[in-house]
């Protein structure tokens, strides 16, 4: 199958590398003339375990191919792809213009029957708009479908090649045989349903594990006051089949560039519908507050953070990535500035990403993560990185100026910590505190 890919960032690249894997001919499109110059030459912008290797070698047999000219790609494609951003706006609402834009070349360009099928997580009824704008242009036969992408960002080719299913949204039958045939290799769950109810899936999937992650973020504040363990609390409850035990993870809540985005985008849709989405109003808000329980606890263990240095592990929204759009690392850290803190930070990959849009004379930035500790009054640890959880304590001790851990990961447990003489603090579980190293400090 020859198949066009418009958009290159983690959706289109991921998905025009695996189709290309699967066997078919992938020309992937950009306007961003410096973007396909670096694809072209094997450089990947995004960190992405994986996909470097997988791209050059498509690349050498042929499959992969990168373009500038949307008209080229298109003309010689059967299947098109779009994947362009849909950036939030002001209100929360999506930004629709590149979806438009891209609509409006497709309808300059269509040479013949193809299937337009859009990956970008786009408000219910856009692949109607993206029918019409091809269709004042190109009065040939088309088809459009949606195909709403379920992938991770750090295990997005894993999930490409074993997706738990592919939803297909369309109302053509060539168009549905057209894209199980391509992806019935990857699963023999192959979900077809109407266009509006598989651009809701896409919305509903994302707002639902938003609301898992909120729900025992909430169940673990609940439980630092009853005096209950949340990470036994989330095993207990997801034992039963019926609730699951993934997305239970208590921390500092989520980030990215998928749920944010995403639940607030469903509320503007369901507000555009005069429909008051209660529910998901109060997860955003949770997740709002959790990040900021990571202050909280500093200011138990130390009073004012005033002229303090503290250290910083982990920048980017979760480990494996070099992402911090939405990280809760860039709000805890503009909070600390703010209360007169000293950060000193630290994470393996996404430092450069952080300094880029979060730079601050009040941070340090540190090469490796015991430099970051180094003569601390705290360490708060905000991603976790296999790193960090591996990281000596007795080493770490030594090198902070006061053993206190703010664990916003729960990556140490109890039995770690308890051999130590760390003041510790995590999410939702019992809090160990070292009175007498308080009481030394306090002299
Ligand atoms: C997510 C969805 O999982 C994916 O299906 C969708 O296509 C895009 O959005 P991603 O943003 O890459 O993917 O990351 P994910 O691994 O889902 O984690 C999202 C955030 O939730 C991270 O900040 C993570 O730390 C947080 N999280 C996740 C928790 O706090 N607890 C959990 O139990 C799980």
């Amino acid at each position: 199958m020859k198949i066009a890919v418009i958009g290159t960032g983690y959706v289109g690249l991921v998905s025009g590398v695996c189709y290309a894997e699967l066997g078919h001919e992938v020309v992937c499109v950009d306007n961003d003339s410096a973007k396909i110059e670096k694809l072209r030459r094997g450089i990947i912008p995004i960190y992405e375990p994986g996909l470097e290797e997988m791209c050059a070698n498509l690349v050498l047999d042929g499959r992969l191919a990168f373009s500038e000219s949307l008209q080229d790609a298109v003309e010689e494609a059967e299947l098109v792809v779009i994947a362009v951003g849909t950036p939030p706006k002001e209100n929360g609402e999506a930004d629709m213009r590149y979806i438009e834009a891209v609509a409006a070349e497709l309808g300059d360009h269509m040479n013949g029957y193809k299937v337009v099928c859009v990956k970008s997580t786009v408000p219910v009824g856009t692949n109607e708009r993206v029918r019409e704008l091809i269709a004042a242009r190109y009065f040939g036969p088309f088809d459009v479908a949606s195909l709403p992408e379920f992938l991770r960002e750090g295990t997005a080719v894993h999930d490409t090649m074993n997706p738990d299913r592919v939803v297909i949204g369309s109302d053509s039958e060539r168009a549905i045989a057209l894209l199980k045939e391509l992806h019935a290799p990857l699963t023999p769950n192959l979900f077809v349903t109407d266009i509006r109810s598989s651009e809701m899936i896409k919305y509903a999937s994302n707002a639902f594990l938003a609301t898992k992650i909120s729900f025992i973020n909430e169940i673990a504040n609940i439980c630092e006051k009853v005096g209950a363990d949340v990470d036994d609390v989330a095993k207990g409850i997801g034992m039963d089949r019926r609730i699951g035990p993934s997305f239970l993870r208590a921390g500092i809540g989520y980030g990215g560039s998928c749920f944010p985005k995403d639940t607030k985008a469903l509320i503007q849709i369901a507000g555009n519908v005069k429909y008051d989405f209660k529910l998901l109003k109060a997860v955003v808000e949770v997740n709002r507050h959790q990040r900021f329980s990571v202050i909280d606890k500093l200011e138990d263990a130390l009073g004012s953070l005033d002229g303090m240095s503290i250290g910083v592990w982990g920048l980017a929204f979760k480990p494996d990535t070099d992402d911090v759009r939405e990280s809760p690392a860039i709000e805890i850290v503009g909070k600390l500035i703010e209360r007169g803190a000293k950060p000193r930070v630290y994470d393996p990959v996404a430092m450069d990403a952080f300094r880029r849009g979060h730079d601050h004379p009040a941070i340090t930035w540190c090469g490796s993560a015991l430099e970051a500790a180094r003569g601390c009054e705290a360490l708060c640890l905000l991603t976790e990185w296999r790193e960090f959880a591996e990281a000596d304590l007795l080493a770490l001790e030594e090198a902070m100026n006061r053993p206190i851990l703010v664990d916003g990961r729960n990556v140490f447990g109890g039995e770690r910590i308890g051999s130590t003489g760390f003041s510790y603090y995590p999410v939702g579980r019992p809090v160990i505190r070292r009175e007498k190293h308080l009481v030394r400090e306090l002299n």
